[in-house]
């Protein structure tokens, strides 16, 4: 059998602030394979966020490891993280997080500048992408110019520009309405089933979740179930 894509094995995280401990994470386990579309589902609270940033090695866990690609991100030191995150993961996030001094290109070629490709391969490249998304007028608009769902297509062209192993997008929809969210969620499936990427997406919402292969759902820091769909 294939080896998954991520690893999770055993991870536990507990914040102590002053005395009090919250357990956020505890005894997850489980394995992402490539390709999958995988939701990471819950209520206010029930980790989400929590397992996220561990698997992003944004934060370390405080037992268990996570392997991504068969490397154990646990044992990676920040640099060596920043420059795995660089090669392997995009994100995809609630509030865009654009540069606002960026055009729509700029802001979509900025991760291929860590790729070594020269100015003009990493804009048309971009430019490439943000036609993919519907956003081919736009290119040298400021996300200022631009509507929520333009930013957020932005945000995916941006995401998927370096053609990472990996995505992360928490709660990527939160803030646009219903019909936006199912176009941008086409957009992002299409873009991921195109390359054989593994999607990770966490979100509240049931409507969002239905668009996984998977779901994972999470209370108070336990993975309660895990449900496997047929594709939508
Ligand atoms: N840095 C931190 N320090 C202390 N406690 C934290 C920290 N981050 C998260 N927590 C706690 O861990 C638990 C899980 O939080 P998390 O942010 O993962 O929830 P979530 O499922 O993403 O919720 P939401 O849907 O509201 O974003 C919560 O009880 C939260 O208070
Ligand atoms: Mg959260």
């Amino acid at each position: 059998m294939q080896e998954a894509m991520i690893k999770i094995c055993g991870v536990r995280k507990v914040y102590r602030i002053g005395t009090e401990k919250v357990i956020a994470l505890d005894r997850i386990d489980a394995d992402i394979q490539k390709g999958e579309i995988c939701c990471i589902f819950g209520t206010s609270g029930s980790g989400k966020s929590t397992l996220l940033n561990q698997l992003a090695g944004m934060e370390k866990p405080t037992e268990g490891k996570i392997v991504i690609d068969s490397v154990d991100i646990t044992k990676l030191r920040e640099e060596k993280m920043a420059a795995f995150r660089q090669k392997h993961i995009g994100f995809i996030f609630q509030s865009y997080n654009l540069l606002p001094y960026m055009t729509a290109l700029e802001n979509t070629a900025l991760p291929l500048m860590f790729q070594g490709y020269g100015k003009k391969e990493r804009e048309a490249r971009a430019a490439r992408l943000l036609k993919m998304v519907g956003l081919g007028e736009r290119l040298s608009h400021y996300p200022s110019q631009m509507s929520g769902g333009q930013q957020q297509r932005v945000g995916i062209a941006r995401a998927f520009a370096a053609k990472p192993d990996v995505i992360f997008a928490d709660e990527p929809t939160g803030n646009l309405d219903t019909k936006t969210t199912a176009q941008i969620m086409e957009m992002v499936l299409a873009f991921a089933r195109e390359n054989q990427q593994t999607i990770v997406l966490v979100t509240h919402d049931p409507e969002m979740a239905s668009y996984a292969d998977r779901i994972l759902t999470l209370i108070d820091g336990n993975i309660v179930k895990d449900e496997r769909k047929d594709k939508k």
